[in-house]
Parts: structure tokens; C-alpha cells; sequence
């Protein structure tokens, strides 16, 4: 396809962390054309690569490309008719109303929207349900899909698989989080070295509130969250990318370990749909009993397009009623601009992102 046959798209906040992983994911995308640049006060006017901040080089087809502060209106002006979002929460909701009200689709990590009732929070292997069933009827209008917070990303890509086999009683979660979850510029160096903070702000009611919302079902087109308790306790450690968190689960139903590995090999529900973003298989098992670590296992994920897009999962005990596992998964690419790419990929798939213009409301 050639880039003027793709969808027209903007990266709000493209000089951020989550921004410029949109970016190197949106270069050479095969439906979603390269984005418009839009940042904020500091970095409008200078060129991507003089903002770069991640470790492989900034896509060469936007590193030259210089950062804008773009209004709703003007992006509508300019035809985008998909915005990924990484503006900071409680700055993004405002602009992504106004972005889907001028007919923009809107695909963001930002909190503001997440418990929407009429907003999708969509991890697609795992609730796909929910974006069918919160968009039907309403094809014309523009969408608006959020991602979880990064950490409730990789532990329901985790539980999703084994989650009635156990029916969990409830879900202990202890986290280690990398520096790259809190962005740009990242947390002082005289802070975090040779230290662990054990607060992350609103990190653990997030992970309760979101988790359950995902893994709930679709009664009269409506979403029934779950109400398992989730125990988290959220900590930050000295790592650049990848959260690991340490999981038990107690569980109601007992079955056998193979099953709960059976259940966790076999789980790839978008297989057929080739979304392009999408890995296979979408949780990975390691057998070896330091694994996963953040170092190695970050960029899990097949093919090229979704590295980074795996959830690693590890040291499987099983004494019923608890299932102790770890989880490791990258916080900016599956917990964050790789996973609005999906969500987007899945909607083009389910068809919900028609060629012909989206109406204004
Ligand atoms: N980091 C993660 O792992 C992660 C994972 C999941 C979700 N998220 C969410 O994703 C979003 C982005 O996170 P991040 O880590 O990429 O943050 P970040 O590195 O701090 O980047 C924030 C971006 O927003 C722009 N911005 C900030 N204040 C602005 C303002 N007043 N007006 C216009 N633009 C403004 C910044 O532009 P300037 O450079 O010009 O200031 C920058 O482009 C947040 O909502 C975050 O909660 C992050």
C-alpha cells in the first residue's frame, strides 16, 4: 500500500517516551501512514532525533521531521483521521473528546477515558468482546479506545489464559517496575540508584479497577466488570524497560499443572485475524528457573513488528489452591504505544475504521 492510501495519523505528545515508540512503530506501518509529530511547549520546533531518547536509532523516514503544537482543529484541517495519544493524563481527556467529536479517531494510553462506560479498554487477546460490543451501531461516529495502565497489561495477558480453569478467589500482585514507566525525563539518578521506591501514585488502585474491567463480560451490550480482589503492592527498581511482577493467585478450582500449561501454549486468539502488530503466541513460557528477567526478555514477541509485544511468563508453581507465577512484560511497547497499535489494527480488522470520512458529532 502506498503511504497515501493509509490512514492519515498523528502521535500527540510524539517527543515523550510512549511518543517516540509510536514513532518507530508508525515509520513503516503497512495501514497507518507515517504521523504528524505533535508536542508540547519544550520540544515544538526541534526534529525528532534531537529528542530521542530510546536505545535503537529513531526511525530515519521522521527523524528529521520537527514537532508541532497542533490543536484538534488544525489536525482535523490537516486530515488525520487517527491520533495515537501519549499526552499526560488529565491534560489528554479533554483533547481526545474534542479529537473524536471532530470526527479523529483517538487510540490513547492516557488514564482519562479508561473507565469510561462507552469506552473501550482493550487489550485485544483478551477482551476484544468489549470494542465490538461498545462500538455496535455507532460505525459512523469516531472511536475512541484506551489502553490499561502498563502494569494491568501483562497481568491480564498472564491470567487471561488460566482465568476460569481457576476461578480466582483473589490475585495477589507484587510489581517491580521499570524507570521508563514514570517517562521523560525519567526519576533522578540520586533517587533511584541503590534504591527501590515501593510507591508508585494511584499505581495499585489502577491495577485492581482495570484489571477487573477487562476480564469482565458483555451483559446487554454493557460491561460487567469482574470483582476478584487484586492485592497489589507497586514498586519502582533501577531497570530501564520491563515490568516484572510476581503473582499469586488463590484459586477455587484445582486443575493440573499440565492444563494451566495447555491453557497458557495455546492461547492466541487473534492467530487468524494477521494483524500486524499482533505476536504469536502472546504469552511465552520459559522453563528456566531465573526466568523472566527484564534484561533478557523484554523484547519478547514474533514476528520482527512485535518484539516487545510478548508477555513472559515463568517459575509456574502450583500447590492448590495457589498458583505462584512471574510476569514480565515492556511497559512502552505491550503496556503502551505498541498496544494502541494493536487496539487500532483490531479495529481496521473488525472494519470499524471505514475508509470513507467519520462524521463530526
Ligand atoms: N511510560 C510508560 O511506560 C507508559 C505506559 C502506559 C501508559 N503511559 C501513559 O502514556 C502517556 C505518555 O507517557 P510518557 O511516559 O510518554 O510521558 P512523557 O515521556 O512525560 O511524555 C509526555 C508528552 O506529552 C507532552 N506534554 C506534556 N505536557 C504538555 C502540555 N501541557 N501541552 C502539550 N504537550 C504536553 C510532552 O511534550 P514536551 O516534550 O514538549 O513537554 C511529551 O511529548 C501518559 O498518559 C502515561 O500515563 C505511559
Amino acid at each position: 500500500m502506498n503511504d497515501s492510501d493509509k490512514f492519515p495519523t498523528a502521535i500527540l505528545g510524539a517527543s515523550g517516551y510512549i511518543g517516540q515508540h509510536f514513532a518507530r512503530l508508525l515509520a513503516r506501518h503497512p495501514t497507518f501512514a507515517p504521523p504528524i509529530l505533535v508536542g508540547g511547549e519544550r520540544s515544538q520546533g526541534q526534529r525528532l532525533e534531537e529528542l530521542w531518547q530510546l536505545t535503537e536509532e529513531p526511525p530515519r523516514e521522521l527523524a528529521r521531521e520537527r514537532l508541532r503544537r497542533l490543536s484538534p482543529a488544525q489536525l482535523q484541517r490537516a486530515g488525520v483521521r487517527i491520533v495515537f495519544g501519549a499526552f499526560p493524563s488529565g491534560l489528554a481527556g479533554p483533547v481526545e473528546t474534542e479529537c473524536r467529536r471532530r470526527g479523529i479517531h483517538v487510540f490513547t494510553n492516557a488514564a482519562d477515558h479508561r473507565m469510561d462506560p462507552d469506552v473501550p479498554l482493550l487489550v485485544p487477546e483478551v477482551n476484544a468482546a468489549h470494542l465490538r460490543a461498545l462500538t455496535a451501531g455507532s460505525h459512523r461516529r469516531a472511536l475512541l479506545v484506551t489502553n490499561p495502565n502498563c502494569t494491568a497489561t501483562g497481568l491480564v495477558l498472564a491470567l487471561a489464559p488460566v482465568w476460569s480453569l481457576l476461578s480466582p478467589k483473589v490475585v495477589h500482585v507484587t510489581t517491580y517496575q521499570a524507570l521508563s514507566g514514570a517517562g521523560l525525563p525519567g526519576i533522578a539518578s540520586l533517587s533511584i540508584t541503590d534504591n527501590v521506591i515501593p510507591y508508585i501514585p494511584h499505581e495499585e488502585e489502577k491495577v485492581a479497577a482495570e484489571s477487573n474491567r477487562i476480564l469482565g463480560i458483555v451483559r446487554n451490550g454493557r460491561i460487567v466488570p469482574d470483582r476478584v480482589p487484586f492485592l497489589a503492592n507497586c514498586a519502582r527498581v533501577a531497570v530501564r524497560d520491563g515490568h516484572l511482577e510476581a503473582v499469586t493467585v488463590e484459586a477455587r478450582r484445582h486443575p493440573s499443572v499440565a492444563d494451566l500449561r495447555q491453557a497458557w501454549t495455546d492461547f492466541d486468539p487473534l492467530r487468524d485475524l494477521k494483524l500486524p502488530t499482533a505476536p504469536h503466541p502472546p504469552v511465552e513460557l520459559r522453563s528456566q528457573p531465573d526466568r523472566p528477567q527484564p534484561s533478557r526478555d523484554r523484547w519478547a514477541g514474533q514476528p520482527e513488528r512485535a518484539r516487545g509485544m510478548a508477555a513472559v511468563v515463568g517459575r509456574i508453581r502450583w500447590n492448590p489452591p495457589y498458583l505462584r507465577f512471574f510476569v514480565l512484560s515492556h511497559n512502552a511497547v505491550r503496556g503502551g504505544a505498541g498496544e494502541s497499535v494493536l487496539n487500532a489494527e483490531l479495529a481496521d480488522a473488525l472494519g470499524l475504521l471505514p475508509r470513507g470520512r467519520t462524521n463530526a458529532s
